[in-house]
């Protein structure tokens, strides 16, 4: 019998298998068995009500998809009072998510939503800093350590920093995040892309850039989960393009504690529930006991030094 079991920024789970934020709603619960999965990650929430951004808002590629949402948002009493007592009756540990506009705000924020049905925060650094003319918090290593810094003093919950991949050197805004008491990170968000109708001359999307995400973006987000995962002691969590049981143990084998699946869910809703089968199967045929010796177990070749995968001569 494989032990599936690990443990993620101080939060115990039955296996590595949970759904990204944001890719998961209540309705989910009639197509998914729930209660098998690692965890249950919340779509982020921020202090205000939102809308989100105007339509439309998903381009559609054959392996990949560009959206652009804008985090709708009913705020955190809506959370406190609807979504968490639905999540928390599946047994998961259930895990929240929180951005805001100002480091202030992501602190008052993670104080606000404490509460002993929530196993930990997920910090979704990839949104403008107003205090930065709208630049993205997760793109500056001192204003993503600042909301990390900011969530510790006002939460005893453990922080998890979702990382931007729109950056020069991931593993640089790890180091900054872990500096600043992160217990995880998350690697990573979505790839900063956009479409043109060439018909029209116009944007395809209504706010004209948003993020890449699905199988398409694997490669380069497991590059960046494997220096990540050599950069910091904190456990990494790989979440990019994962759609298989076969992309969770590389994901694995690159250095990653669990992961997540996010777009991948709005295709095959059974991918979490097939992925943990998967890698039980793989783990039994392998021999290996227990799923978190496949962390950082990928075998390289002994001549090439970790920081040279930041720079490769293409
Ligand atoms: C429709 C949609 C909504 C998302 N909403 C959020 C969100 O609220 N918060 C967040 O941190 N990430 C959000 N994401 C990003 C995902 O959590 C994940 O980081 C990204 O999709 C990469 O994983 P994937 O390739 O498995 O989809 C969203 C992604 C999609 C496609």
């Amino acid at each position: 019998m494989v032990d599936l079991s690990v443990t993620v920024g101080g939060v115990r789970m039955k296996n590595p298998v949970m759904p990204a934020s944001g890719s998961i709603a209540e309705g989910m619960a009639d197509v998914v068995d729930l209660g098998r999965l690692g965890a249950i990650v919340l779509k982020t929430i921020t202090p205000d009500l939102r809308q989100g951004v105007k339509p439309p808002r998903v381009v559609e590629y054959t392996d990949a998809t560009l959206f652009s949402i804008g985090i709708p948002s009913k705020g955190p009493d809506y959370l406190l009072n609807h979504t968490v007592p639905f999540f928390d009756k599946f047994g998961p540990p259930v895990i929240a998510s929180i951005s805001a506009d100002t480091v202030e705000d992501f602190g008052k924020l993670a104080g606000y939503i404490t509460d002993p049905r929530i196993a930990a925060i997920e910090a979704n650094i990839s949104c403008p800093n107003l205090r930065a003319h709208g630049r993205a918090f997760g793109m500056d290593p001192v204003a993503s350590a600042q909301v990390i810094t900011a969530m510790k003093a006002n939460t005893t919950l453990p922080i998890w920093a979702k990382l931007t991949p729109n950056v020069g050197d991931i593993a640089e805004m790890a180091r900054c995040v872990e500096g600043a008491g992160a217990d995880a990170v998350i690697t990573a968000n979505a790839i900063l892309g956009m479409a043109i109708d060439a018909e029209t001359m116009t944007p395809r999307l209504g706010n004209v850039v948003g993020g890449l995400t699905g199988p398409a973006v694997k490669p380069v987000i497991l590059r960046m989960v494997n220096q990540c995962a050599e950069a910091v002691k904190i456990p990494v969590i790989g979440c990019g393009g994962i759609a298989t049981g076969e992309d969770v143990v590389e994901y694995m084998l690159a250095g990653a504690s669990a992961v997540q699946i996010g777009t991948t869910n709005f295709v095959h809703t059974s991918a979490m529930e097939q992925s943990i089968d998967w890698v039980a199967d793989y783990c039994t045929r392998k021999g290996i006991a227990r799923v978190s010796d496949l962390t950082g177990a990928l075998m390289l070749p002994g001549d090439q030094p970790s920081e040279q995968r930041g720079a490769v001569a293409l």
